[in-house]
């Protein structure tokens, strides 16, 4: 017989809404409490889903008896609200990024373990056979019949466009204080970064699983579309890499695009090409080189991945295994956004692992104000 998961969401906007219609369907899943600081969206669920509502996290996860919870709270709440659900043995699915900087994220892993609750980041994309295809082909590059032979580059582009109205949207007001911290997307603070952390973030996930280890970064990172003269955080960053396996990686992630040429990942090695695209980089294989013509180039295979990181985090959850995207997993993400912002601000080579010795970023602008102290 099957077991019913009893879980919860924190956090019910946008996306938090959207896993609590989703974990409502699962058959395998039993919703019964959700949390926010808004009201409105709790008395809105609670009519719609008949569940326990909660302004305080700390006072759901105590009282009510969980198997997990969803994280879908503003990025520098992921942090604090998976240590209070491990110490109450409840494990975590943390929405993406899984948090703002690297203290934080070695905060999440530690409490996790401590209290042998399983930890999963939300990187759905990250489940795409497309991504596992590009990354056996890179890894087997070298030497059979067929392979893309010694690689010299991996270009990566992440654009997608952000209006004015998306920043104006995310305000937030804390009942108990009254005191709206203003929006939190578009500031240190509170998001972390800009088109790197809350966007591109996916972007940075599949390439780092697919690159494999990468040993430094040098980049650029500024603000340029008018519509995002008031946010604090970069819009438009490109950023290179030296890479364990001997190659380069490119990097161009931008969210100032109202048009523009779609996500892909191409891989050039000495003897042929490879060039994922569509939706984050992990859709389709649009052309494959080693075994083909040019032009004969076809999709070879796409799946919808995210119904399988839940199925995953379930799985991990019952056979005590890690799930595929666990915090280790998460946090690489992580480091590489704090190197690139970090040589972006200091003009220079930014070796890894690195040491990310700010707790939190500064309230300064990449672009337009002094560069914040690493
Ligand atoms: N995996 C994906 O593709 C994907 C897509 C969209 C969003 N996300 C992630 O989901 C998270 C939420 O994003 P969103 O777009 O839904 O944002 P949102 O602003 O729509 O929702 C955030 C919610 O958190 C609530 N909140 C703020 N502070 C809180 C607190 N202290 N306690 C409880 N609730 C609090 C807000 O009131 C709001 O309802 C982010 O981490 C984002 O990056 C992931």
């Amino acid at each position: 017989m099957s077991k019913t998961y009893k879980c919860a969401v924190l956090g019910v906007g946008g996306r938090g809404s959207g896993w609590v219609s989703k974990l409502h369907k699962h058959k395998e899943c039993e919703i019964v409490a959700v949390n926010d600081i808004s009201e409105n969206r709790l008395k809105s669920l609670k009519e719609k889903y008949k569940v326990n509502t909660y302004t305080d996290y700390t006072e759901l996860l105590e009282k009510e008896s969980l198997d997990f919870c969803v994280i879908a709270s503003p990025h520098y709440m992921h942090a604090p609200m998976t240590v209070v659900a491990a110490e109450n043995d409840v494990n975590v699915f943390s929405e993406k990024p899984m948090a703002i900087n690297l203290q934080q994220c070695d905060e999440m892993i530690i409490a996790c373990r401590k209290n042998d609750v399983k930890l999963a980041i939300g990187f759905q994309h990250h489940y795409s056979p497309t991504l596992a295809y590009l990354k056996d082909a890179i890894a087997g590059a070298e030497g059979e019949l067929g392979s893309l032979g010694r690689i010299t580059d991996i270009i990566m582009t992440g654009r997608h466009y952000r209006s004015e109205m998306y920043y104006l949207m995310s305000s937030q007001v804390d009942p108990k204080t009254g005191v709206s911290s203003g929006q939190w997307r578009g500031r240190w603070q509170t998001e972390g970064a800009g088109i790197l952390i809350n966007q591109a973030v996916h972007n940075i996930d599949a390439f780092q699983y697919v690159c494999g280890d990468i040993r430094s970064v040098q980049a650029y990172a500024k603000t340029i579309s008018w519509e995002h003269k008031f946010i604090e955080v970069e819009d438009t960053v490109v950023a290179c890499c030296e890479l364990e396996n001997g190659g380069f990686g490119n990097m161009i992630m931008t969210s100032s695009n109202k048009k523009a040429d779609k996500n892909s990942i191409t891989v050039h090695g000495t003897n042929g090409y490879m060039r994922a695209a569509g939706g984050f980089c992990a859709n389709f294989i649009e052309m494959d080189t080693r075994y083909k013509n040019e032009e004969d180039y076809e999709v070879p295979f796409y799946t919808d991945p995210k119904w399988n990181q839940l199925d995953n985090f379930l799985i991990a959850i019952s056979e005590d295994k890690e799930p595929f995207v666990h915090g280790e997993e998460g946090r690489k993400s992580i480091e590489l956004i704090r190197a690139i912002l970090k040589s972006a601000q200091i003009g220079g080579k930014v070796q890894l692992p690195l040491v990310d010795n700010v707790a939190f970023p500064t309230l300064n602008n990449v672009n337009r104000r002094a560069p914040p102290e690493f």
